[in-house]
């Protein structure tokens, strides 16, 4: 299992998690900015080829904000979430990045427990922040400033 950066090479196995997974996916055009993006951290964990998992920070001096993590339906409860972010807030870290924001739907409990175990608190409710369906996002944040 090796993890890199994403490349544009990636999205069409990338696409395939993501709209398995996502009631309102990121699209392919969305993807493709953001990897173009300077500042920009997309991670894959790979395995033979094949794309096991993903995440995405976008960062903005010594902040950052998780846009996307996500693994293959039938390659969760392994552990590859946990090493996606622990390693992306590892090389956040490196890169001057202390404090980290996410948010994620009030229901998701398996990301939300993920999330309380790699060190993020919760600090805030965003009502009705996403659609199909309709839910609270819980905002949580790791690092200096809570
Ligand atoms: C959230 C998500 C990324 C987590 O990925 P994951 O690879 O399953 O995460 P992990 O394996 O590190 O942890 C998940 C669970 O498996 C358990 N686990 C990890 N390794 C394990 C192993 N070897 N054997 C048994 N259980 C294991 C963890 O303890 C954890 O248990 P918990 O749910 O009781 O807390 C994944 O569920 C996902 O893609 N969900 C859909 C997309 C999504 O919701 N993304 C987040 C949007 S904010």
């Amino acid at each position: 299992m090796i993890l890199r950066e994403m490349l544009a090479e990636d999205l069409d196995q990338v696409m395939e998690i993501e709209e398995d997974l996502f009631h309102v996916p990121w699209t392919r055009e969305g993807y493709f900015t953001f990897l173009t993006k300077e500042n920009t951290m997309f991670l894959v964990v790979e395995e033979k080829k094949q794309i096991l998992g993903y995440c995405g920070l976008l960062m903005v001096l010594d902040e950052g904000d998780v846009t996307n993590v996500a693994v293959r339906r039938d390659r969760q409860k392994e552990g590859i979430g946990n090493f996606l972010m622990e390693s992306m807030i590892r090389l956040a870290e490196e890169q001057g990045v202390n404090t980290i924001h996410l948010e994620v739907r009030q229901s998701n409990e398996t990301a939300i427990r993920l999330y309380e175990r790699l060190g993020f608190t919760r600090d805030g409710i965003r009502r009705n922040y996403y659609e199909n369906p309709v839910e609270d996002a819980i905002l949580m944040t790791r690092g200096t400033v809570a």
